[in-house]
């Protein structure tokens, strides 16, 4: 059995690393037969240093047997070309199995790929539903969803929005987190890291911050009244902010980064273990990232997240995250409190236990037996 993992993006990495772990475990092992073969297709959607190959190091993943080197582009040219390029790869390699992970551009782009080829395809954290259509992921998540033939999901929300929209249960497996499978197994890894120390700061005592959905970075009159709020956060806490280059090129665009280094540490895109290590010791993170409202939530740490919906319910209604949207005044107050002593108390949600690529492997193994 032949099986591509597609990684494309930035949090695709450390979803596809134990998975990859999984699988080698399970031929070391005997579980797995030496002809079940794994292989990585990067389509190079992320490609600046800081925002893939330093991925590859901290999560000891091998080199991709396959880069696309497709880069940005427009929504319609970033998942055109990839689809070209990654076609190309089907036709040679004719794999048994593609499989993808979350809800980016390479997720959609390769799905769609090999379904037109009538290759199966497994989609790792299937099911997730923001219900808001103008954010691009949400778009990839149900057309992705609504072609594969394997559903594996995170929690049970995952369950209800497929069976709505009519996924038969025989396709859908909850497995857990793969996402918090890597926190689990590089925490120790992270707490060896130098960064506090590198950035002047202490454990439980300041604010990380990450922005880059396009609603809030994108729109000049949002970005410049979050810049605000941070302005007067950092009265009251040292503020760390890694800026993603699209964030940072919209704050030169509209001439906000000289403001903004005043009052804020702002770094470069950080590597994974660095920051887990600043997730793991924040005292606050505000966020509109999705994978760091999950692994706050693991690590029981106090997450706001600057967004209207979530399609991680889990993280709100059982761990420690808070979902105050757009209205940035909500989200001052809460942060205040925050800072104030007043957290939120969580729980690790159902199957989060380091153990999901395991379980995943496991259904990939019946399968293999299938194939025989
Ligand atoms: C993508 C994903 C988003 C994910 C995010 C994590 C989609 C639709 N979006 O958003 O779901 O949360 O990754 O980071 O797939 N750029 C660089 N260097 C890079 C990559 C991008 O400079 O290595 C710049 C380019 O100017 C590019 C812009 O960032 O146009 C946006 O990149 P893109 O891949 O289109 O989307 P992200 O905002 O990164």
């Amino acid at each position: 059995m032949k099986i591509i993992s597609v990684v494309g993006a930035r949090p695709n990495f450390m979803k596809v690393a134990p998975l990859h772990r999984a699988i080698e475990k399970a031929k070391q092992n005997g579980a797995a037969s030496k002809n079940l073969e794994h292989y990585i297709c990067h389509t190079g959607q992320h490609y600046d240093e800081k925002m893939s190959k330093i991925f590859f190091e901290d999560l000891e993943l091998p080199r991709p047997d396959f880069y696309l080197g497709v880069g940005s582009g427009t929504h319609a040219e970033q998942t055109g070309k990839i689809m070209i390029e990654f076609e190309k790869i089907l036709l040679k390699e004719k794999p048994d199995y593609v499989l993808v992970v979350g809800d980016v551009n390479s997720t959609i782009a390769c799905t769609l790929t090999a379904a037109k080829l009538h290759i199966k395809t497994i989609h790792v954290e299937a099911g997730l539903r923001s219900n808001d259509r103008k954010m691009p992921e949400e778009i990839n998540r149900v057309l992705t969803d609504s072609i594969s033939d394997l559903l594996f999901i995170t929690e049970k929300s995952g369950l209800e929005n497929l069976k709505r929209e009519g996924v038969p249960d025989e396709k859908i497996h909850f497995v857990g987190n793969v996402m918090i499978d890597s926190v689990a197994y590089y925490l120790k890894k992270a707490e060896s890291s130098k960064i506090l120390d590198e950035l002047g700061i202490t454990a439980g005592n300041y604010v990380l911050v990450t922005l880059h959905r396009p609603s809030n970075v994108d729109n000049p009159e949002q970005i410049k009244k979050i810049m605000e709020m941070l302005y007067r956060l950092s009265e009251r806490r040292k503020i760390v902010f890694p800026i993603h280059p699209r964030t940072r090129k919209n704050l030169m665009k509209f001439g906000l980064l000289d403001f903004l280094s005043q009052s804020v540490i702002l770094t470069d895109p950080l590597g994974y273990i660095d920051f887990l290590n600043l997730t793991k010791n924040a005292e606050l993170i505000l966020t509109d990232s999705g994978g760091i409202q999950e692994e706050s939530t693991y690590l029981g740490v106090q997450c706001i997240t600057l967004r209207d919906t979530t399609e991680r319910p889990v993280t709100v209604e059982v761990g420690t995250n808070q979902l105050l949207g757009n209205n940035l005044k909500l989200a001052e107050k809460a942060a205040n409190e925050v800072l104030d002593g007043n957290k939120k108390e969580g729980k690790i949600p159902e199957l989060w236990d380091g153990h999901a690529a395991e379980r995943i492997v496991n259904v990939l193994l019946s399968l293999e037996k299938e194939t025989k």
